[in-house]
């Protein structure tokens, strides 16, 4: 049996239906990650966590703390008491946790709490994943929406990025789980193009039929702007640690996905037809 935390998020809702259609039994993980005795109903007779849920969307360092790394040791201490045989974690690409960036910073210190654990681990390092409902190419479409005729260029989308479709991370999540030889490894997963994030913005504004002039900001302002805006909303469509991605490339092996997983993950231009769909203007303002 496996227990899936975050199972109503992005990843868990493509992760959830690919469990369901490879016939593997799991369940997933309900009430708040901090609380013990949930935790402790929840994962008798488990054998396997794929640990999801976090608080990176939320753009709180207080909250990514309290979720990510509090929350993680909770399940940490509560896997051990149920004899859990395999942790399964998503992490970041940069995680480190002498990072300057709160986001990769939290992520370094939930892998190590996760290597130290003395419970069998595999750590998933992802790149930025895109796909229905991401907070990614469906913010960049829904925030050009609203400043037409402008999308903002943060830093003339010089930055490289290298995004993997969620479905296909799921399949490497899922392929993870049967592969004794991937026990006690960190390991990066990416998508097979570097693309700058102007060109990413190009394939999203193209998939949605928008046609955008682009508007360069420089990245000094971004974090003042964007705290402006966004500061009070409780689910802010663009936090500190979406900005912060512009001041680090997030790049890795071409082959990542293939040599690791034995598939060739999706190209981002042939995968975004999602954002074709009608609403997508709402998608500014979650709740
Ligand atoms: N999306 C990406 O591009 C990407 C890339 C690399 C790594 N990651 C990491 O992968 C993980 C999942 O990402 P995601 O995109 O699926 O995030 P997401 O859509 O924000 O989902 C997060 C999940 O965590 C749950 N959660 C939050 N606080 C919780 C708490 N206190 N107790 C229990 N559950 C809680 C949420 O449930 P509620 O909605 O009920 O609060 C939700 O199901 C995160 O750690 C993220 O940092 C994501």
């Amino acid at each position: 049996m496996i227990l899936v935390t975050g199972a109503n998020g992005f990843i868990g809702r493509s992760l959830m239906p690919q469990l369901d259609q490879a016939g593997i039994e799991a369940k997933a993980h309900h009430g708040r990650i901090n609380n013990p005795l949930d935790l402790r109903e929840q994962l008798a007779g488990v054998d396997t966590v794929i640990h999801l849920a976090g608080a990176e969307s939320r753009g709180r360092n207080r909250l990514l703390r309290h979720v990510d790394i509090e929350g993680t040791e909770r399940l940490i201490e509560e896997a051990r008491r149920a004899a859990v045989q395999r942790l399964i974690v998503v992490s970041r690409i940069g995680a480190n946790h002498d990072a300057l960036h709160a986001l990769l910073q939290t992520k370094g210190e939930v892998e190590r709490l996760v290597q130290q654990s003395g419970i069998p681990y595999t750590i998933l390092r992802a790149a930025t994943l895109f796909g229905r409902g991401d907070l990614f190419t469906e913010t960049i479409v829904s925030l050009a929406i609203w400043t037409w005729p402008i999308v903002w260029m943060p830093g003339g989308g010089n930055i490289l990025m290298q995004p993997l479709w969620v479905e296909d991370f799921a399949r490497c999540l899922i392929q993870s789980l049967d592969r004794p030889d991937l026990i006690d490894k960190t390991i990066t997963v990416a998508g097979e193009e570097q693309l700058h994030y102007r060109d990413i913005v190009k394939h999203a504004l193209n998939a949605a039929n928008l046609s955008r002039f682009p508007l360069p900001i420089p990245l000094l302002i971004l974090h003042p702007v964007s705290r402006a805006l966004f500061r009070w909303w409780w689910r802010p469509p663009i936090t500190h640690y979406f900005i912060d991605r512009f001041f680090v490339p997030e790049v890795a092996e071409y082959d990542s996905v293939l040599r690791n997983f034995g598939f060739r993950p999706a190209r981002l231009s042939e995968n975004i037809a999602y954002l074709r769909r009608p609403g997508l203007r709402w998608r500014l303002f979650r709740w």
